[in-house]
């Protein structure tokens, strides 16, 4: 056991000064400016000729870089975009030259433009999503007001859709800084929960039937093995605010606004975990 963890070791001692340094020789910059800024352009704006590019033109690095993880990055590199003039790199660069690239990639920085966020919101998304993000359109969409995706989770989203549903890719609708300025303003909408007034608002609604949020009991199915914390969001605001629950509560109960269940719901969430 003792030999073989100090010839890891020693091993490990050995090895990541080597790899570090051939990593740390490699000039991304360099490697980036001779294959990638005749397309990318040397800042990462799309270069004359990336714009002409059939049937589909290059793509802005900048408004992307600190968004997309170093696996996408890595995945589209090493093995380009099908059918596109974004050919697989991995015949002319290797694999510590790629990662070199990458690193320099990873230097562009954007500073997004909510305005045309919001333009472009309105033009691709409200059909679906409501003109408040809120999505009460019929569409099924997700409500983003409430959403809980962290930002890179809304580009991917928006990058890639979600197969088998109405949210498909929206890559080809928006270039990379108007994907960039949606996301932003998505994430701008956001609905930040306010436990406090949730407090407030157990004490005024809850307390006379239900002591703590630990004291509520689900009813119905399954009820005996459940807990308030196995029902997503949506769920627990339609058990509150609706149905059998409107019945034994009040109908007072029907009258709390989403917001008001929001903050409802995360002051149970801290007070029963
Ligand atoms: C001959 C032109 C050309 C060269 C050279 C080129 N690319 Fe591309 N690249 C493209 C095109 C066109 C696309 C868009 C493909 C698509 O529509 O999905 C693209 C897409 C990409 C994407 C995905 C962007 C996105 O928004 O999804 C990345 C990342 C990328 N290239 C990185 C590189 C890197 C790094 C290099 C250099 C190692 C490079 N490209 C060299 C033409 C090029
Ligand atoms: C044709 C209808 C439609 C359009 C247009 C549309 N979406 Fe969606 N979107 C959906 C549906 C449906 C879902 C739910 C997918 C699922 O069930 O996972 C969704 C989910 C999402 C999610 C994931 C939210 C979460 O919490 O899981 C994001 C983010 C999103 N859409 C953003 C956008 C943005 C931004 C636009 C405009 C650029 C857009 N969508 C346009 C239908 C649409
Ligand atoms: C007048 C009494 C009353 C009031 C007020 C009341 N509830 Fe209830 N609630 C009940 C009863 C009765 C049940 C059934 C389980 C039980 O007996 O604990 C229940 C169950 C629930 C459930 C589980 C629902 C289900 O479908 O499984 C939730 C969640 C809940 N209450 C939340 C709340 C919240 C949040 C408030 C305040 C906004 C509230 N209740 C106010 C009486 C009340």
């Amino acid at each position: 056991m003792r030999i073989k963890l100090w010839i890891g070791v020693a091993a490990a001692l050995f090895m990541s000064p080597l790899v570090a340094s051939a990593a740390d020789n490699l000039d991304g910059k360099a490697l980036y400016d001779a294959s990638c800024a005749s397309c990318h352009g040397a800042t990462g704006e799309v270069s004359k000729l990336g714009k002409t590019l059939k049937p589909f033109p290059a793509r802005n690095l900048r408004a992307i870089a600190e968004h997309v993880s170093r696996d996408e990055f890595r995945r589209i590199i090493t093995y380009g975009v099908n059918g596109t003039a974004m050919t697989p790199k991995k015949y002319s660069l290797d694999a510590l030259e790629i990662e070199a690239v990458i690193d320099y990639i990873k230097t562009f920085s954007y500073t997004p433009n909510i305005a045309n966020g919001k333009k472009r919101f309105g033009a691709v998304c409200i059909k679906c999503h409501g003109s408040d993000g809120r999505a009460q359109t019929g569409m099924g969409a997700k409500n983003l007001v409430y959403s809980k995706q962290n930002f890179d989770e809304i580009m991917h989203t928006m990058r890639y859709g979600r197969p088998g549903t109405l949210m498909t890719s929206k890559r080809h609708q928006l270039n990379n800084k108007d994907l960039s300025d949606v996301a932003n303003y998505v994430y701008s909408l956001r609905y930040m929960s306010n436990s406090s007034n949730g407090k407030k608002l157990f004490a005024s609604n809850c307390t006379t039937c239900h002591a703590t949020p630990r004291a509520i009991k689900l009813i119905g199915n399954a009820a005996a093995t459940r807990v308030v914390a196995d029902l997503d969001d949506r769920l627990l605001d339609l058990r509150i605010r609706h149905g059998r629950h409107v019945n034994r509560a009040g109908k007072h109960i029907e009258k709390l606004t989403s917001d008001e269940v929001q903050d409802l719901i995360v002051y149970i969430r801290n007070n029963t975990k």
